[in-house]
């Protein structure tokens, strides 16, 4: 089930802008490609999009696996129903939306090939949690790709929680080898790690793909 907290408001107000051309091309876009390109070479019956926002990168998704299901979990209402309105020409038997927190997802055990994770991890408030969620979700084999924001250290870290700890909704940006650290402990093997380059102030978020045990 979703657990409403104040991160839930924060991104329904967000939605509305979510989809400006601008931020799309500069922020999300170099992201959603990289991560594509990345799993172009799979042949998923099964794929979750966790942290969907408005469902931009799960209607590529249903355009690059056409025999593929594909489905966008979400915390919040109006991101959810953002990426109905995109989703809505798509093949309905093909995709489902679904309210639910990262750690509390309601999938079956072992069911699903791949999972996509762009932009969200950062703001997962148990990441531990999330990970051992989606390595029961995945089937033995299957990937995990996540692309987001990273520090490059500890102390980094560290610090930008405690700001945004103090403005209400704590961002946890941790290093990529923390990262590769606590998917070892979830039962993954990472298979490739990297930074994405994107213009603009925003920094480059690190993508992690890595294979359920
Ligand atoms: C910056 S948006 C990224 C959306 C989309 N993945 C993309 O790349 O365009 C972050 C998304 O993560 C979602 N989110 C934040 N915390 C979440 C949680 N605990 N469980 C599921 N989704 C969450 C937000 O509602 C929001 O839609």
């Amino acid at each position: 089930m979703a657990r409403a907290d104040g991160r839930t408001s924060l991104f329904d107000r967000w939605s509305a802008a979510y989809d400006g051309a601008a931020l799309q091309r500069v922020a999300y876009r170099p992201v959603h490609d990289a991560v594509l390109a990345r799993v172009d070479d799979l042949e998923p019956e099964t794929v979750v999009d966790l942290g969907c926002g408005t469902g931009q990168l799960s209607r590529r998704l249903l355009v690059r696996f056409p025999e593929a299901t594909i489905v966008g979990v979400d915390v919040s209402d109006g991101m959810l129903a953002r990426a109905a309105d995109r989703l809505a020409s798509s093949d309905a038997d093909r995709y489902g939306l679904v309210r639910a927190s990262a750690g509390w997802l309601p999938l079956t055990r072992s069911s699903v090939d791949l999972v996509v994770c762009t932009e969200s991890f950062h703001w997962y408030p148990d990441q531990a949690r999330a990970l051992q969620d989606l390595a029961d979700v995945l089937r033995s084999g299957g990937r995990l790709v996540v692309a987001s924001i990273a520090l490059v250290t500890d102390v980094g870290d560290r610090l930008v929680r405690s700001v945004t700890r103090a403005g209400g909704t704590p961002v946890r940006a941790m290093p990529s080898h923390r990262m590769r650290q606590l998917l070892a402990r979830s039962g993954f093997d990472v298979i490739h790690q990297r930074r994405i380059p994107r213009l603009g102030p925003i920094g480059w978020p690190v993508l992690t793909d890595a294979r359920r045990r």
